[in-house]
């Protein structure tokens, strides 16, 4: 268990600490160097999703109205979309901390985007499920979510609608039984294919210097400096590996994670990594929606997973990093300037949780224009603390290389 989670700390560290280290003030970063750090952690969301190759439209039709369709559940109340709203600009879930279903009942996790959801290594908060289809069965017969008895009901109930034996057929052409419960799980499985959000984030990634305002570049550049690409990274940032909530100070949960699956100790409290796509349409935040705004999500995220130097003492960032740049052999440059800013406006820290933080590293301002980039549609709020940064150059590269 040690050397594993030693392991974790190398890859948040070796982004923070690796590769030569420099502070310094309120710099617009320049787009290419910027896409360049960027760019093997983070890349565009591709054309299609894998698998919707063989996708037909009367397949992914089919789905979508399977996914909307309140008589997949037993007292024709909810739908897919109940719980992740894909229609009317709405992000995918349905902004609960953890949903009502067919009866009322509340499950204990928050909903998480359908959106872009195909392109993860795995489904649900601990993984549980491999893939697309195999989720699309679970909710249906969940007793708190959609409530069918069994598939067999399901199947029933769909078959005695003649629009749901036509439409299955032409889905399905070549099946003797078209309308069984794996194929229902198949159709909602392809029209979810189909929901790709791309917008400027890609554009700026794959070249577009002006495709991010220059707060987003700003936000950006802090993402990917403090770390947080360490977990949240690949086309979906996030989606794609198992991390222990609270890797450097864990905060205190109930809910095991992926341990339930494997029952392996080492996997307590991981949850799958969100995928920070659209973040700003899809609070509340975290496997148990316990966080209401995407700042406090942030905060939280800044202390329980950046690297330790950052948030390990009460004292300001210049601190701490002659002693990150010393183990790296490195050469500090301007850590008296970067000090300067944070002094004049008379907060070097904020208190988190009883404990002074720094917010020059562990960015808890700044960090809101980090994700802002994520989606256009957040406007990133007014910058209070200059931009004091910490810059480490071709981290990334350097971990690709
Ligand atoms: C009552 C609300 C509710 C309904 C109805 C519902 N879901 Fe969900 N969905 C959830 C919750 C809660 C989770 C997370 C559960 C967990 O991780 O243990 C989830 C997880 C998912 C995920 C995983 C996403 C990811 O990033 O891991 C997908 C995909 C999904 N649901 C699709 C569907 C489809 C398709 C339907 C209809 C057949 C459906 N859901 C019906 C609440 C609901
Ligand atoms: C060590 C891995 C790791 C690092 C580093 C990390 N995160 Fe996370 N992040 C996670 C995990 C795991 C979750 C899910 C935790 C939970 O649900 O309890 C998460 C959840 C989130 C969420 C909530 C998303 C949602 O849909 O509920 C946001 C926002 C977020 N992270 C932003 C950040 C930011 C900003 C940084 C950099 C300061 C960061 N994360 C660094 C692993 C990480």
């Amino acid at each position: 268990m040690k050397t594993r989670l030693l392991k974790q700390l190398a890859v948040v560290c070796s982004v923070a600490c690796t590769s030569s280290l420099s502070t310094f003030a309120n710099t617009t970063p320049k787009p290419e160097e910027l896409r360049q750090r960027c760019v093997p952690a983070l890349s565009p969301l591709p054309a299609a999703m894998p698998g919707a190759e063989k996708d037909t439209p009367a397949l992914v039709n089919l789905g979508k109205t399977l996914f909307f369709d309140v008589r997949l559940s037993a007292n024709n109340s909810q739908s897919c979309n109940s719980c992740h709203a894909v229609d009317k600009g709405r992000g995918g879930v349905d902004n609960e901390p953890t949903s009502p279903g067919a009866y009322g009942k509340r499950g204990g996790r928050n909903s998480p985007t359908v959106l872009n959801a195909g392109l993860h290594s795995s489904q649900f908060w601990d993984g549980r499920a491999a893939d697309l289809s195999a989720q699309a069965k679970g909710p249906i017969l969940n007793p708190i979510e959609m409530a069918m008895p069994n598939e067999q009901a399901v199947v029933d109930k769909l078959s005695a609608i003649p629009d749901y034996q036509k439409s299955f057929a032409k889905a399905f052409p070549g099946d003797a039984k078209p309308l069984t419960y794996d194929n229902i799980a198949r159709a909602i499985a392809a029209f979810e294919r189909t929901l790709i959000t791309r917008d400027r984030f890609d554009d700026f990634l794959k070249g577009q210097n002006a495709a991010l305002s220059t707060d987003e570049l700003k936000g950006l550049d802090l993402f990917v400096t403090i770390g947080c690409t360490a977990c949240h990274n690949g086309p979906t940032v996030g989606g794609n590996s198992y991390q222990k909530r609270g890797l450097i100070h864990p905060p205190k949960i109930e809910d095991v994670g992926r341990f339930a699956v494997t029952k392996d100790d080492d996997d307590k409290f991981k949850f799958k990594v969100p995928s920070l796509r659209n973040i700003s349409l899809t609070a509340p935040y975290f496997h148990d929606g316990s966080r209401g705004k995407l700042e406090e999500a942030v905060k939280d995220m800044a202390w329980e997973q950046a690297r330790p130097q950052a948030v390990r003492r009460r004292s300001e960032i210049a601190d701490d990093l002659p002693e990150c740049a010393r183990r790296q052999g490195t050469r500090l440059v301007g850590n008296q300037a970067a000090r300067e800013p944070l002094r004049k406006r008379g907060r070097s820290s904020l208190s988190h949780r009883g404990v002074r933080v720094p917010m020059a590293v562990t960015g808890l301002t700044d960090a809101r224009g980090a994700i802002a980039i994520l989606d256009w549609r957040y406007a990133p709020p007014e910058v209070r603390v200059e931009q004091t940064k910490v810059k480490v150059f071709a981290a990334l590269q350097s971990e690709s290389n």
